[in-house]
Order: structure tokens, then sequence, then C-alpha cells
């Protein structure tokens, strides 16, 4: 069976493609448009499809659109209620649900021979439920929390799989949102909203929850598996902050505040959770399920043995959730997904193509890794592109920018590189078996980089460009079975410097998308103070750069 996903709606549209009950291809349209998240998270933007992304997930499968059984949008129109019932300020809300029962019409205009009766509206969080619990290796037995902003007239689901079967054991009402809290803190401080939540997580480490207490009477779980998000007055916590304002420390408290309050939420929520169930995995997903210190804290602190979490976590996982998700509806039995590179990738003839017609000077060297290893202990930048791209908003050695952690002023190099905030943190990758000794608290392996872990003592100094604040790093472990050239990479630069550990980040420019085709890891190239690029097997230098 061939089951396309679409996710539109909300945010970050992408398509997905389930062949057969395995995840063929996978890829946010922003990747193809190069506009940051698809399109604004507004109504009236809400009738984008993803058609770029829908085109090549079937191009890579090698199917046209008439070969698809089944195409799932991970919304139900059915389900969804006026904004005004609903306790939101969003007047106009009841676009969405004119696009969304107008999708299969406008599917079949963008996708011509598409079938519009072949349409299936899922409920959002099952979508996102299936992104979690279907998508991972636990699918036969798992609990599963979606922790959203909104859906049709729910921000949350509790429920378990069974032999990759759901129940819905508890879902929590609109207005009542722990996203939209959040996004409510980060208009609050001068950040995105629907954006840049995580430049708040990364704030409130600098800070103290001094106003935890005042929080508290708004926002609360109730001890039946839901929660309670009251209207909360920010400005009588803290002033708003401007967009281009500098942060102070009022600031980073109410960030710290709002960040330990929603990890007290969200441990109320699991051990309820566990306590109905009982399964020793949880599966998470929603947009507040990108929140790595808040996932650390569930590990470490909920009754949960493992929590698994879904790279696409946000709504353009919901394309992939819900394709697996009609697939199991069908009959199907699905497999975990394979890993996150489920995006574009070019063969070596064709990234030399590339490289002839920009007549960029370019070695084939022997050894690629070594190459990169060498200029990286040379204390040199590489935008680093080889394979399939990555399914989600982490850089997981698909599409990175390395760097040398040992000289802390990498941070502010690779922040000035991507035009971001200086208090942003930049991540470890390390070889999995050389993590233990590094990194402890956060899960080990941690493929996903959707933790954060605690930085051994006696290896602080010596990676500071990885340490955060806190003495955290969010780190990414790299198993040379599942990723040989990355873990080449950090085998050959340790054998030069004695680090098992080397910084990626993701590799694109101030406020674009990730690099995802040839063309526009050649741009960022171009454009951005990086030695050395590696596309393939090839290398392509900045005169100068070192080695
Ligand atoms: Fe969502």
């Amino acid at each position: 069976m061939k089951v396309l996903g679409i996710n539109a709606l909300f945010h970050d549209p992408a398509a997905a493609l389930v062949v057969d009950g395995e995840t063929v291809a996978a890829a946010e349209e922003e990747r193809f448009s190069r506009r940051k998240h698809g399109h604004r998270p507004v109504p009236f933007a809400a009738w984008e499809l993803p058609e770029m992304a829908a085109r090549w997930c079937l191009a890579e499968a090698g199917l046209d659109v008439g070969d698809l059984d089944a195409v799932a949008y991970s919304y139900d129109p059915a389900l969804a209620r006026p904004a005004e019932e609903l306790g939101l300020d969003d007047p106009w809300d009841h676009l969405r649900q004119d696009y969304a029962r107008r999708a299969p019409g406008f599917l079949a205009s963008s996708l011509p021979g598409l079938d519009p009766a072949s349409v299936r509206f899922v409920p959002h969080h099952l979508a996102h439920a299936a992104s979690a619990g279907l998508a991972s290796p636990y699918l036969d037995d798992a609990d599963v929390l979606v922790l959203d902003g909104r859906g049709e007239s729910a921000s949350h689901l509790a429920g378990h799989y069974d032999r990759g079967q759901v129940e819905v054991f508890r879902t929590q009402e609109l207005p009542h949102s722990l996203g939209l809290l959040y996004e409510d803190v980060t208009q609050h401080l001068g950040f995105l909203r629907s954006s840049d939540e995580y430049k708040v997580m990364a704030l409130a480490s600098y800070g103290r929850p001094r106003f935890l207490e005042e929080l508290r009477r708004s926002v609360c779980a109730t001890g039946d598996g839901g929660f309670r998000t009251d209207p909360v007055d920010w400005s009588s916590l803290v002033k708003p902050r401007l967009p281009d304002e500098e942060w102070t420390s009022d600031h980073a408290d109410l960030a710290a505040s709002v960040q330990h309050l929603l990890e007290e939420v969200l441990l109320e929520l699991a051990a309820w959770l566990h306590e109905r169930s009982g399964a020793p995995a949880l599966t998470l997903a929603g947009g507040v399920a990108l929140n790595c210190v808040a996932n650390t804290r569930l590990l470490a602190d909920s009754p949960y043995d493992r929590v698994w979490v879904q790279p696409a976590a946000g709504d353009a996982g919901t394309a992939l959730g819900g394709a697996l998700h009609v697939a199991r509806a069908e009959g199907e039995a699905t497999a975990p997904m394979p890993g996150a590179d489920l995006g574009r990738g070019w063969n070596d003839a064709e990234l030399e193509a590339w490289l002839t017609t920009a007549r960029l000077p370019y070695d084939r060297p022997a050894d690629v890794a070594d190459e990169v290893a060498a200029c990286l202990a040379a204390n040199g930048v590489v935008a680093w592109f080889q394979g399939r791209s990555e399914y989600g908003p982490r850089a997981l050695g698909h599409r990175s920018l390395l760097a040398h952690p040992g000289h802390p002023a990498n941070l502010e190099r690779l922040n000035d590189v991507k035009g971001r905030e200086q208090f942003r943190p930049v991540a470890p990758m390390v070889r999995e078996e050389r993590a233990a000794e590094i990194f402890g608290r956060g899960p080990l392996p941690s493929p996903y980089m959707l933790f954060v872990h605690d930085v051994a003592p006696q290896w602080r100094d010596r990676i500071p460009a990885v340490v955060h604040v806190d003495g955290t790093a969010r780190v990414q472990t790299v198993a040379a079975g599942d990723e040989p050239l990355v873990a080449r990479v950090l085998e050959r630069f340790e054998a030069r410097t004695g680090l098992p550990v080397v910084v990626n980040t993701s590799l694109n420019t101030a406020g674009r998308p990730m690099v995802d085709d040839p063309r526009d890891a050649l741009e960022c190239f171009g454009s951005a103070p990086v030695d050395l690029l590696a596309i393939g097997p090839f290398v392509v230098r900045r005169p100068g750069s070192p080695r």
C-alpha cells in the first residue's frame, strides 16, 4: 500500500511517503521553497500545500500520483470547533477549517491525477502520536504523549500503542495548551512565536526560576492526566522585550521560570500515564517535544526507563505520522522509521557536475574524512554535505557545519557564520562508544540530538565551544554502523587532536532553512566564512584555508 502524508495547516508544511509499511521519503517544504518554516503559521496561509515536497517524495519512489492508495492529511476539520468556543483569540481561524475541508480538491489541483476521494483526514494529534509511537522502535508496547500548541480542539494526547494499535486515554481541550503558553512567553521575550521557542529554552539556562510561584497559580497539572493554563499577565512579571533590545537577567529569569514550570507539568503528565499503562517506554511528539531540556528531565525523573522523541517532533512529523496511521488503519504492518535521513540525496557524478558547472576548483582526496579532520584540527570551519538531508530541525551529520570544540571562540565564530544570537549554544557530536566517558544524565546513545547531557567536569575545559553556560551539551552520538563517514571524521579528528568530539551545527545562514541541495551548499559556501566544503567525496577549499 502506498500512502502519501501531507502536513499543511499550522506549521512546517511537509510530505512523507510510506510504501508497504516502510518509510521511503519525508521532507519539509521549506527545503525546496527556501522559505523558513514553509509559511507563516497564520490562518490565511493555511491553504498552501507542500507541493514540491510531495512531488519529490513520489519521484524518489518512482511513483506517479495515480499509484497512491491513500493520502493522509494531518488535520480533521470535522473535529474542529469555532475559535471563540475554544477560548482562542484567533478571528481568522475559520479559514483553516475551510481550507482543510477543501484540501482534497486543492491537492487534486496541485498534484494532477490525485483522486480527491483518496484523501483521509487524520486527527492532528493521532498523526503526531503515530509519528512517535509507530515511528519508534517501541511500537509494540509504548506510551505516547503528544505535547502541542493546538490541534482541532485539543492541545495534548496521552495514549498507548499495543502492537501498533493506539488507545487514547486522555486529551486536554483548548484553550489550555502548554505549547501556546510557551509561544506566549516567546513573544513576550521579543522572539518570533511559533518559531523561536528554542531560544527561550537556551535563555532559560542563564536565569533563576524566581517567578515560579506566581506562574503556578495559573499553570498546573490537574491530577487527572490533564492540565490547566489560565491566562498569564506576563507584563506584570517582566516588561516585554523588543525584538532588537538586549536581554536582561529579568528576561532570563522569566524564561527559566516557564521552562521549570513546563518540566513540572510534563513530569506529572508522564507519571499519570505510566500509572495508567505501565509501559516501559515513553514516546513523544508535538512541538513541545523539541524541548531537549524537558526531554532529559522526563528521562531522569519520570518512571520511564526509555524516552524516544520523533526527530521531526513539530508539525512536519505529522506528514509521516499521518501516513503511518492510515497504513495501520488499513491493516498494514508498519516498520519504525529507519533514521532521520529521509530527504534528498545526490550521487557522486551529480555532485561533480554541480562543481564543474560552477567552475570551482575541487579535489577528490583519497579519504575525505581525513581531509576534513585535518582542516578541523587546524581550526578550520567545514561545510559538510553528505547523503540524504535530515527530516526535522536538527542537522545530524548530513547538512552540517563542523568545527574544533577546543577553542571557546568557535561558538561566537559559528554564531557569526549563522547570524544568530550569541547565547545560542552549538552542539557536540561524538562516537557512540566514547560518549559515556564525557556525557552523562541524558540517554546514550542519542542519535537525534533531542536531549541535553551533563558534560563531565574534567572535559569542560577541553571542549569549551560546546559546553553551555550550565555545564550541559546537546549531544549527537554517532554509530559507525549507521554513519560510517561521520564516525570516520570523528576518529581521524581524535587521532590528530586527542579529542573525540567535533562541533556540529546546522548548515544554514541567518534566517534561512537548512541547506538541502548542492546549489544551496555552494551558495552557502560562497557567502559564509567557511574554510572547506566537503560535498560527497569532493572538497572545495577557500584560498588560504588551514589544512
Ligand atoms: Fe501540532
